[in-house]
């Protein structure tokens, strides 16, 4: 395996980055940037390549940038090296120091080798909901973007469909789909033993970033306006408390919630429609991998609940009509995105590399924007006391007035279009993998194993002799039939 980051492609990443910070903050000074990266020191000599081809190039000093490591030998070198950046004091994972930073940077550079699992989603979920990065920054992600297991696959047609509904994905096929065509849709792909287009499905990782950065706050805690709702802790209590089947008609009888409402509710809960329905886990799968998430389950639910149950508030405190539901909707929105400090997109860039080690790397460049002058317009017609919960018309003479609706209509337009951008293209740039001179074989035991673990057929045959792609397909079938009983590791895993 070729452990150096000396390598063509990933320099043209590297160039990738330091021209979109060049162009996304020009407005800036560089000695006013502050950045923070995984530098890398995978061999003695090559420490921080990152800092050496983007930052120093862009004129961002040295004692700007935050290096982290959490593996010790490369944390070691990196102290060696003294180059003149920031490290912990000890080697640290990026979470735990996302979960405590004080600082806001403009830059944030997270260069994995692996997925983006559940450990790498909960650092984007502490940057934004901690507002560690700047109202202006910079967020780059690098992910591999091959061999996905089985489960991770599950959680990319998640973010997948969820991103499609949201607008993301215009162009990608399901924008303007009902729930019911999705899983149709992979439904059939799943009984008739077809891969996933698992390149379709990536497109989740982008999506997964958008929304978390959208949620701001939210991922760390309940927004205020929820919390300020005159039924949030009646509803609290039913949710947190009564099994998922009851709670339709409770928060029905509760009156908080018009009966017409709950379905607007309901199409939320997509993943176990989507899962279970598509034939991808059974009921037994699903119900054992939300056990432990049934908390977030809730909490999520909640959120969703209180969200529309903030309409009705909204529609009583400005005296709006019942056909202006719309209206409120959009009021609501807003409010709760100026609450938890949403981060919207103000240009992304996508682009993937073959890295030395035949991966497949997926690099994201997003510049985002807060947009604190859009709320202030919409402040000079809505005023909201936060610590109070009271909504009413920032001039009451006009709470009546055509004019004041339409120039609300006209700034929630401006948000939801800012929420649903369509993600641009991803551009290959390249491959830098040399292929040994001859595949690694392997059994069949060994094939089944790792088809048993979701790796996809094109991959396994394009990795490792001697089985065809339709051979290995048939193997995928007696898998499922159940017909090989033993799925115990290879003896070289
Ligand atoms: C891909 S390398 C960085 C390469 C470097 N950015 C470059 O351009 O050459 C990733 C480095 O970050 C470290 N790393 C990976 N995941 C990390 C995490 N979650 N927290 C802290 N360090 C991490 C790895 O040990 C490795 O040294």
């Amino acid at each position: 395996m070729v452990r150096s980051y000396d390598d063509p492609l990933k320099r043209q990443a590297r160039e990738k980055l330091r021209h979109f910070i060049a162009r996304k903050l020009a407005f800036k000074k560089p000695s006013d940037i502050k950045v923070v990266c995984f530098p890398g020191a995978e061999v003695e000599g090559e420490e921080a390549l990152e800092v050496k081809e983007i930052y120093d190039p862009l004129g961002i000093p040295r004692k700007n940038v935050v290096g982290l490591e959490k593996e010790q030998d490369q944390f070691k070198r990196l102290k060696r090296a003294n180059l003149g950046i920031i490290l912990t004091e000890a080697p640290m994972s990026d979470l735990d120091f996302f979960t405590s930073t004080p600082d806001k940077f403009d830059v944030i550079s997270l260069d994995y080798q692996g997925h983006q699992d559940e450990s790498e989603t909960k650092t984007l979920e502490q940057i934004a909901g901690r507002q560690v990065l700047s109202k202006y920054g910079i967020l780059c992600t690098n992910y591999a973007g091959q061999r996905e297991t089985r489960r991770l696959q599950s959680n990319m047609l998640i973010g997948f469909t969820s991103g499609a509904f949201l607008g993301h994905g215009k162009g990608m096929g399901f924008s303007g789909f009902s729930v019911d065509e999705v899983v149709n849709f992979w439904k059939q792909k799943y009984e008739s033993n077809e891969d996933f287009e698992l390149s379709q499905l990536r497109n989740a990782i982008t999506f997964e970033t958008l929304s978390t950065f959208l949620k701001g706050t939210e991922n760390v805690s309940t927004p205020k306006l929820f919390q300020k709702h005159p039924y949030y802790e009646q509803l609290r209590e039913l949710i947190m408390t009564l099994p998922f089947d009851q709670l339709r008609s409770a928060i029905i009888g509760s009156g908080v919630i018009e009966p017409e409402d709950y379905g607007t509710i309901e199409r939320f809960d997509v993943p176990k429609r989507l899962l279970v329905d598509s034939g991808i886990l059974t009921s037994a799968e699903y119900e054992e991998r939300v056990k432990g998430i049934d908390d977030v389950r809730r909490e999520m639910f909640n959120h969703i609940v209180q969200i529309v149950a903030i309409r009705k508030h909204i529609a009583e405190s400005l005296g709006l009509k019942k056909r202006e539901r719309g209206l409120a909707d959009f009021i609501g929105y807003v409010l709760n995105m100026q609450g938890v400090k949403s981060y919207f997109p103000r240009s992304i860039e996508r682009y993937s590399y073959t890295s030395n080690k035949n991966m497949l790397m997926l690099l994201d460049l997003v510049a985002f924007d807060q947009n604190e002058n859009a709320y202030r317009e919409f402040g000079e017609l809505i005023s909201y006391g936060p610590q109070t919960g009271k909504i009413s018309f920032r001039d009451q003479a006009k709470k009546d007035s055509l004019m004041v609706r339409k120039r609300i209509l006209g700034i929630t337009r401006k948000f939801i279009a800012l929420t649903s951008q369509a993600v641009p293209e991803r551009i290959y740039l390249g491959s830098s993998w040399v292929p040994p001179p001859r595949k690694e074989r392997i059994s069949k035991e060994e094939a089944v194993y790792l088809l048993s673990g979701g790796v996809p057929c094109a991959e396994i045959a394009d990795t490792y002799a001697p089985f065809t792609v339709g051979q290995l397909a048939a193997f995928r079938a007696h898998i499922t039939m159940g017909t090989y009983k033993d799925k115990t590791p290879p003896p070289n895993s």
